[in-house]
């Protein structure tokens, strides 16, 4: 007797179990799966008794040497946007904008679309959330509505690329990926089913014509929406749009790329007029800082290739609970505990009985280890009241045994640090050969930064 199959799809990362249960197995989120027949991910009329088409013959090799120009890179004049692209757009590839619902992420592609079409670049924008007079009132308020951009407001993938197999475009968004939906499958339009199929689609499309095709996912931290982390793969580039909503700045960061480095980011500012550049991020996350007080310490940071200065900002206080807090914004929480635990046991600082609030200033998120040296010397600034220079930075790895390790662009970090007047540098000891402008002390390990923290505080 034939079984009615059933599968539990998961809607954030695309695995699938033969049991609802409420957590997803492969990825760990919970609510997140959804029946779906099992034949509703096979394309219809994919039956066995179709033909299908095969390649016959073998394949041919070729050198690794061979000549193979660089791909034409198509700018948009965003700089902070084509060199997180790895230096433009380029033809026949498919990249993945994600980004939290309302960070920004058609603000910035009209913007970039507009400034490509205006050097005569043909471009389409395929939107499947707003209606082609809301484009057009955003295009308007933007400055952006004479920029020759084909518009088109569709969610049906057939019809969508028909309509691109005619025009032809070099440059094509999909706002967004979520909202599309092709007839071929009998899933519901918004499941990982979907999203999966149209933007295979969409690749195929990319790699066939020489388009470029950027897709728009949007990605909620519950994973209640069809996660464009199965998206991930099948493009070539993958750049995140991130920030706090509450702060006025926007950060584009490159998770993958196949053309260009990753972890490059890229500095916005949202306005009244859409979003600006921010050409010099360091002086912008600086900007605002007052008197030196106790718990505030300058990281000297690389994101991607650029050096950027953050400050970092502790809070140590008697804690009234039984359980004392810890609160960590822009950082790993993890990596907190692993300081505070060194900290502990190595320089017999107790943070037992007290709360913790950490907090990296302007929404900046930072993943570097080279913050462990900042964050430790602005909890110990903020445990002995003590304040840190104005002018100085700190960066450097912290080790379990409490020693500090060196890090990588200790030049380029300093460079910054000068560039934007801060004359002293705690930093691991090899970095003090390092003639930047900037005065370093070697610090070599947790108990050499608190005995100097104790020492301004006495000086005081
Ligand atoms: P949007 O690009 O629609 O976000 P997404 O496509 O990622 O969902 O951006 C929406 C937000 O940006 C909205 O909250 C309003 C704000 N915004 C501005 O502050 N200034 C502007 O000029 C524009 C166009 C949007
Ligand atoms: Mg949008």
């Amino acid at each position: 007797m034939a079984r009615t199959d059933t599968v539990f799809v998961c809607q954030s990362c695309g695995g699938f179990q033969p049991k609802w249960s409420g957590r997803c197995d492969s990825c760990g989120e919970w609510n997140t799966l959804m029946e779906e027949t099992a034949g509703a991910s096979a394309p219809l009329g994919s039956s066995a008794s179709a033909p299908k088409k095969t390649r016959r013959g073998k394949i041919d090799f070729v050198d690794l040497g061979g000549d193979s120009p660089d791909p034409t890179r198509l700018q948009s004049g965003i700089a902070e946007f084509d060199r997180v692209c790895g230096g433009g757009l380029v033809p026949a590839s498919a990249l993945l904008v994600g980004g939290d619902p309302g960070i920004g992420k058609s603000t910035l592609l009209l913007q970039a679309v507009a400034g490509l079409a205006r050097k005569g670049v043909t471009t389409a924008y395929v939107s499947g959330e707003e209606s082609a007079g809301q484009v057009r009132r955003r295009a308007k308020r933007l400055g952006l509505a004479d920029a020759p951009v084909q518009l088109a407001a569709e969610t049906a993938l057939t019809a969508i690329l028909d309509g691109l197999k005619a025009e032809k475009p070099d440059i094509v968004i999909i706002d967004s990926i979520q909202t599309m939906w092709t007839d071929q499958l009998a899933a519901a339009p918004g499941t990982v089913a979907q999203v999966r199929a149209c933007a295979q689609e969409l690749t195929r499309f990319a790699k066939k014509t020489g388009a470029c095709v950027l897709l728009v996912g949007h990605v909620t931290k519950d994973g209640q929406i069809a996660g464009p982390r199965v998206v991930e793969h099948m493009v070539d580039a993958v750049l995140y749009f991130e920030g706090e909503r509450s702060h006025q700045f926007r950060i584009l960061r490159a998770v993958k790329n196949r053309f260009g480095p990753t972890d490059e980011i890229g500095v916005f500012e949202m306005g009244d007029s859409g979003l600006q550049e921010v050409a010099n991020p360091s002086a912008l996350f600086l900007d605002g800082r007052g008197e030196p007080a106790s718990g505030a310490a300058v990281f000297a940071g690389m994101e991607g290739t650029r050096p950027v200065l953050t400050e970092i900002q502790a809070l140590v206080a008697q804690s009234p609970l039984g359980t004392p807090r810890r609160t960590v914004v822009g950082w790993d929480s993890g990596r907190l505990a692993m300081v505070l635990a060194v900290l502990e046991a190595r320089c017999g600082l107790a943070f037992g009985g007290r709360d913790v609030y950490l907090n990296v200033a302007g929404g900046l998120k930072i993943a570097e280890p080279a913050a462990d040296l900042a964050v430790a010397a602005a909890l110990v600034s903020s445990a002995l009241d003590a304040p840190l220079p104005a002018d100085s930075v700190v960066f450097g790895e912290i080790s379990l045994s409490g020693d500090v390790r060196p890090v990588g662009r200790a030049d380029a970090r300093l460079k910054e640090a000068a560039k934007l007047g801060f004359s002293k540098a705690l930093a691991p000891s090899n970095a003090t050969e390092l003639a930047a402008g900037v005065t370093v002390s070697g610090v070599s390990s947790v108990i050499d930064l608190v005995r100097r923290i104790e020492a301004l505080s006495v000086k005081e």
